[in-house]
């Protein structure tokens, strides 16, 4: 990711003669590829209306990739990936290959993808949408005024990247997953959120377990040395399990969040669902370049996979942040996110917004949105 003020260097020399953006697909398994295909076809639409070609290559990740070639991640993917100028990403995994070993999982793919593209950031924003404020499952009281949360998850780093294994222990078998954060991975994630705090409303809750363990003694030490380097940010830590109470008990005192991979992961479904449906939440992961992943918080949705149902509202509004953080395509952006709220203020509903009454289909509400364009 650019940081603010900087302005990325492809954009200062080929701003207005580059119209070509060549995004990689990685489709995956479950819903992903129909949530995909609605993404692909706003972006269609955006580029037609705005005058930009998207050019789309898919590729294989996840089950889809070990069906095919035996590995969650081939070497193509990755290479594809890191020529392209942006990756929109489904979802992986799936009942089929929840047996093999660790290293042979779909999911695997998803970290080698994140790592390989050095993408530590992940921004994750709950927003609770007007239209939506019935489906919230707290009381009407506490989201009167609704909330609008952005979760900056540290993406490379933790416990999933961590030092792993099994071996013979006290008791027996055992098996043990590491928690390692080094100071230049706290720095780099914590600007980032400071950051997005200074451009937003200039608070900023750091999460952590620092009563407990020594990695967020150190995140919590770091985060309070940069505090003098941005004045306008209010900074307040508070602790993991707190947060998941107080995320449900009052959202609405958050502005942006920073955390760990694993507490991000854990706190963003748990923001997720109180915005209605985790099927509305995108996600934007970044590095140092401008090159993005783009993917929804959800996942690949097995059991409602190929029947025309799944929600692509996150996957269409990732590809609105791909086009806001890796081509500062801001006008085309917006153009989506409002397309999105005509059609949920007009009443529209997937199935999981429907509560069991009427509601459209996938491609359906696609469409409804490109008409809102
Ligand atoms: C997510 C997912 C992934 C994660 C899994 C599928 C590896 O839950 O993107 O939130 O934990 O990062
Ligand atoms: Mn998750």
């Amino acid at each position: 990711m650019v940081a603010e003020g900087e302005i990325p260097l492809a954009n200062v020399i080929f701003r207005g003669i580059i119209m070509t953006y060549n995004i990689a697909l990685l489709k995956g398994d479950g819903i992903g590829p129909e949530i995909v295909d609605s993404a692909v076809k706003v972006l269609e639409a955006v580029g037609k209306k705005f005058g930009h070609t998207f050019n789309f290559t898919p590729y294989l990740i996840g089950g889809a990739a070990i069906d095919a070639t035996g590995k969650p991640l081939p070497e193509e993917t990755v290479k594809g990936c890191l020529a392209s100028d942006s990756v929109l990403l489904g979802a992986v995994g799936g009942p089929k290959w929840d047996t093999l070993p660790g290293n042979m999982r779909p999911e695997k793919a998803l970290l080698g993808i994140r790592e390989a593209m050095g993408l530590f950031t992940n921004l994750r924003p709950a927003k609770l949408y007007p239209a939506l404020k019935d489906d919230c499952p707290l009381r009407a009281d506490i989201v009167a005024n609704g909330f609008d949360i952005l979760i900056v998850r540290e993406l490379t780093g933790g416990i999933y990247f961590g030092e792993r294994g099994m071996r013979e222990g006290k008791y027996g078998e055992e098996a043990y997953d590491t928690e390692c954060y080094s100071r230049m991975e706290i720095e780099r994630i914590c600007k980032v959120a400071y950051e997005s705090a200074k451009k937003r409303n200039g608070k900023l809750t750091s999460i952590d377990k620092a009563n407990v363990l020594d990695s967020s003694r150190l995140w919590r030490k770091i985060v309070h040395e940069m505090e003098k380097d941005y004045p306008d940010v209010e900074v307040a830590d508070m602790l993991v399990d707190n947060a998941a109470m107080q995320l449900v008990r009052n959202p609405a005192q958050f502005d942006v969040i920073v955390t760990t991979n694993m507490f991000g992961d854990i706190l963003s479904d748990e923001a997720s669902q109180i915005t209605g449906s985790i099927g509305m939440l995108p996600s934007a992961s970044l590095g140092n370049t401008t090159v993005g992943l783009y993917e929804p918080i959800h996942g690949s949705a097995p059991d409602i996979a190929g029947k025309n149902i799944a929600n692509p509202i996150a996957t269409i509004l990732s590809g609105a942040m791909m086009l806001l953080y890796s081509f500062s395509l801001k006008e085309e952006s917006d153009a989506i996110v409002a397309a999105v709220d005509k059609v949920l203020n007009a009443g529209y509903r997937t199935a999981d917004l429907a509560h069991g009454g009427e509601y459209l289909t996938t491609k359906e509400v696609t469409e409804k949105i490109i008409e809102n364009l």
